[in-house]
């Protein structure tokens, strides 16, 4: 008898969800940052395909997969109590040349709002310094409010709307000094 072969490495259920009450106070010394293994991208691609913008542009899981496999190199992942809580990518160039260019950014769903946002976007604007850069641009879609707020927030600036060679789509240019 022959057995059914299963890949064991495309879905996976969604991460356990954390309990917010359980968040330590120092959370700046809590969350530990570091390059991702491959089972982890697993883990990163659950949670970019389940997150905006992706999860309306009907992303699976296996196409974050294959996006986050070609960034493996530029992303960071945050890890809180052996969990991944978010990840945030870096790449040395972008679509403003001479800026570093932040491709994604996401938190944990039940985790957004407690800050965790900000220290990933603390790491990258490192990481790009760390690359020389002194400016770090990223793109955005002007519809994804919880975004742009971050962003602005954050001291980013628009200074470009452009048209999203893949889907015709406006999107915002945005960029910070380092
Ligand atoms: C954008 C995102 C990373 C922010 O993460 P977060 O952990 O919630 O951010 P923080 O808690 O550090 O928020 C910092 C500040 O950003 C702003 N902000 C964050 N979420 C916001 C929202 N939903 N609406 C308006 N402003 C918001 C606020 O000013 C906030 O400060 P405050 O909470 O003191 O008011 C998160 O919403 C996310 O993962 N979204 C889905 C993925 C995504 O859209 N990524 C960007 C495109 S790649």
């Amino acid at each position: 008898m022959t057995m059914k072969q299963v890949d064991p490495g495309m879905e996976v259920g969604p991460a356990p969800v954390m309990d917010v009450a359980s968040l330590p106070n120092d959370l700046v010394n809590a969350v530990k940052f570091g390059p991702p293994t491959d089972e982890d991208l697993t883990a990163v691609a659950a949670l970019r395909s389940s997150s905006e913008p992706w999860k309306s542009r009907g992303e699976t899981q296996e196409d974050s997969l294959k996006a986050l496999t070609l960034l493996k190199s530029s992303i960071h992942v945050a890890r809180l109590q052996n969990q991944i809580v978010g990840y945030v990518t870096v790449e040395r160039d972008g679509p403003v040349p001479g800026a570093a260019y932040l491709r994604n950014i996401v938190v944990k769903p039940e985790l957004r709002r407690h800050g965790l946002g900000a220290m990933l976007l603390d790491k990258a604007l490192s990481v790009a310094r760390d690359m020389y850069r002194k400016t770090i641009a990223l793109r955005v879609d002007p519809s994804n409010a919880p975004a742009v707020g971050f962003y602005r927030k954050a001291g980013f600036t628009t200074v470009a709307t452009v048209v999203s060679k893949k889907s015709g789509k406006l999107r915002l240019l945005m960029s910070r000094e380092l």
